[in-house]
């Protein structure tokens, strides 16, 4: 293949050539005779995917390498477990599930911590043609209750508990709270029993998953049409209710597989290692999938970037167990500069094997680009993407051709992702100016073909505002040599620690207190996690409150809704909202408000005191 224009523009033009060569990286029972049809990929292709990341790597001779390495700082633990090992484990545990009654079309909800079965939960999913719908682990009860609501799954898979930096977090209380909550019932609850907390088992509902696993026979690989879904995946949307992210096996396989070798430059047998949560998509992709599609050896790492034990820990793991490609998001390596300014810790290691460090999740920042790459002396690559789309729409693909990093942008689109930025009237931004970062339709394998359940609101999330496009719901723009520099949300999701989180489902839990009559949460920009979330408060008439012990209230309410991983501790009760005189609240007048840059008083303001107020609210804080 030629360089990284000849790869763009084939893929642009010829797509169904450029696709159908790729597919060739992939097992097929039935090979697609149709590359693209009715708006799917390889429409009338069968395989299965579980069957392309593990079982065809034993047959070709990788039985003995290892498949995954978990490294878990919190536990002390490290393990290996071959591919052959792996092949196994998933076909029980596949086959445990099958005598479930988990039928192909099934969906089957899995909320773990970051350990082994978590990764052969979600195989053995895929060895079934079931559809595995992964909760992160840091979502609190009611959120779990929703997804379970949703995917109405027939089975949940779940552990004990987790465990983070200087506690444990017994999840089964949450899983049996959420069960509460729920409306739907799963017929079987299988729990994974971690040392740390042993959980109560209910009887008549929940397996003990190393005793069922031990008793169930394997299971083989069910064939399933390319457009069958393989998961669902949540993400936050700008309403409470979080959207369904589909992913076929068919598109997802060919793409990802395409990935490793064309934008991360990573070879079979290699340590590939995403520092993420298998909950989320970067976790999905690039922690399971990808590296197994691609016969590389991934690792799973439960931990942090500091704390378990210090600032060193990424560095340790990419040195112990030779790891050439390391994937993480900014706020990470933020996290470790903030401990070790000066780099000391990575300096104790050998990082000679490592190649190339890629950045994801919210933008690189320019200073911490230059720190990682000052102190590594190797690219440090930023590249763009979201959970919809399932794989990178801006890269710097090494394995194509590396072009000269520009500190702030994600290089350029990869192949396959023809990305348009529009202004409000739907035409093309002059290079330079911002817009809405759109891709031209048809979205390249991988890329979800709908939401779950509601096929509705992809149209109306994705592909109305302007016809013939997706909305990343970015904004952003191009410069004249193509590069693409993504500034940000254009609507109501915050980015937290790399953590994609909706501001409309925080209103919903603020509005719920009792004292309070409105309220508007933005995200306001954050040194070491990007941003974190403000709430705005404005009592009941008559209420009369302490503004900490509400602030501490409402803290603890969205820990108790949301989780954890919301990050919310600042709430400040002001006397209105600015709002337009239709009653829409100016959100993104309170961003800037908020983020110290200069803000006009919009002509349709209800009651221009409220900005000023805002102001002084947030200088308090
Ligand atoms: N289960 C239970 N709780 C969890 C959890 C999980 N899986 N993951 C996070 N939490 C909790 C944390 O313990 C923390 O709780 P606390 O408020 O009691 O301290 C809270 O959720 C917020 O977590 P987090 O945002 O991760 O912040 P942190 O202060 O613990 O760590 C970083 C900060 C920057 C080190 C951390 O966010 C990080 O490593 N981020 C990388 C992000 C990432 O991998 N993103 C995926 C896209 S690539
Ligand atoms: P998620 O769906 O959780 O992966 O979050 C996707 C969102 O994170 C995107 O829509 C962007 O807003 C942001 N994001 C991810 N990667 C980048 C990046 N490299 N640069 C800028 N924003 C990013």
């Amino acid at each position: 293949m030629g360089g990284y224009d000849e790869a763009y523009r084939r893929s642009i033009e010829r797509p169904g050539e450029f696709w159908a060569e790729a597919a060739r990286g992939i097992d097929w029972d039935v090979a697609p005779t149709t590359v693209h049809g009715d708006g799917r990929w390889f429409p009338d292709g069968r395989l299965n995917t579980c069957h392309n990341a593990v079982d065809r790597h034993v047959t070709a001779g990788r039985g003995e390498q290892p498949a995954l390495i978990y490294d878990s700082p919190v536990t002390g633990a490290v393990r290996t477990i071959t591919y052959a090992e792996l092949r196994d484990e998933v076909a029980r545990t596949a086959g445990l599930l099958r005598d479930l009654g988990v039928r192909a079309g099934d969906t089957v909800v899995i909320y773990m911590p970051m350990v082994p079965e978590a990764v052969i939960g979600m195989l053995a999913c895929a060895r079934l043609g079931a559809v595995h719908s992964v909760v992160f682990g840091g979502f609190a009860a009611g959120e779990l209750a929703v997804r379970i609501d949703h995917a109405r799954p027939k089975v949940v898979l779940s552990a004990s508990c987790g465990i983070e930096p200087g506690r444990v977090v017994a999840y089964k209380p949450l899983l049996d709270a959420a069960l509460a909550q729920a409306e739907h019932r799963p017929e079987r609850c299988v729990i994974l029993q971690r040392p740390q907390a042993v959980a109560e088992l209910a009887e008549g509902r929940d397996l003990d998953w190393a005793r069922a696993v031990r008793e169930a026979r394997p299971a083989g690989c069910v064939s399933v049409a390319a457009t069958d879904p393989l998961y669902i995946l949540y993400t936050s949307g700008t309403t409470g209710s979080p959207k369904g992210v589909v992913r076929d096996n068919g598109g997802h396989a060919v793409a990802l597989h395409w990935s490793m070798a064309h934008v991360y430059g990573a070879a079979p047998g290699e340590v590939y290692w995403a520092a993420s949560d298998v909950g989320w998509v970067v976790g999905h992709s690039y922690i399971v999938y990808a590296p197994l599609l691609a016969g590389c050896t991934t690792v799973l790492y439960e931990g942090k970037p500091v704390g378990t034990p210090d600032p060193g820990a990424f560095w340790r793991v990419v040195a112990t167990h030779g790891v050439r490609t390391l994937f993480t998001a900014p706020t990470a390596i933020r996290a470790i500069k903030k401990e070790d300014p000066s780099g000391s810790f990575a300096k104790k290691w050998d990082l000679s094997g490592l190649r190339h460090l890629f950045l994801a999740g919210e933008r690189l920042d320019p200073d911490t680009y230059h720190w990682a790459s000052d102190l590594l002396g190797i690219p440090v690559i930023d590249h763009w993407w979201q959970t919809e789309t399932g794989w990178p729409m801006a890269a710097n693909c090494v394995g194509i051709e590396t072009l000269p990093i520009r500190p702030g942008a994600p290089t350029k689109p990869v192949p396959g992702w023809d990305i348009r930025v529009l202004d409000p009237d739907g035409e093309e931004c002059p290079p330079g100016v911002d817009g809405a970062v759109t891709v031209r339709l048809p979205l390249p394998p991988g890329s979800l073909p709908t939401l779950y359940r509601d096929d509705a609101r992809f149209a109306r999330s994705y592909l109305e505002r302007y016809p013939g496009h997706y909305l990343t719901g970015d904004g952003g723009h191009l410069d004249a040599d193509g590069y693409l520099y993504v500034m940000g949300r254009i609507d109501d999701v915050i980015n937290v620690a790399g953590h994609r989180l909706s501001t409309g489902s925080m209103e919903e839990v603020i509005a719920s207190h009792p004292d309070v009559a409105e309220c508007a949460v933005i995200g306001v920009a954050d040194e070491l996690k990007g941003q974190l979330p403000v709430g705005f408060v404005v009592l009941k008439a008559g209420s009369e409150r302490d503004p900490t012990d509400l602030e501490r209230e409402l803290t603890a309410l969205m820990r108790e809704r949301i989780g954890p991983v919301a990050a919310f501790r600042r709430a400040v009760v002001v006397s209105r909202l600015p709002k337009t005189r239709s009653g829409k609240i100016l959100r993104a007048t309170m961003r800037d408000i908020a983020d110290g840059r200069p803000y006009g008083t919009p002509s349709t303001i209800e009651d221009p005191a409220a900005l000023p107020e805002i102001a002084r609210a947030m200088k308090r804080t």
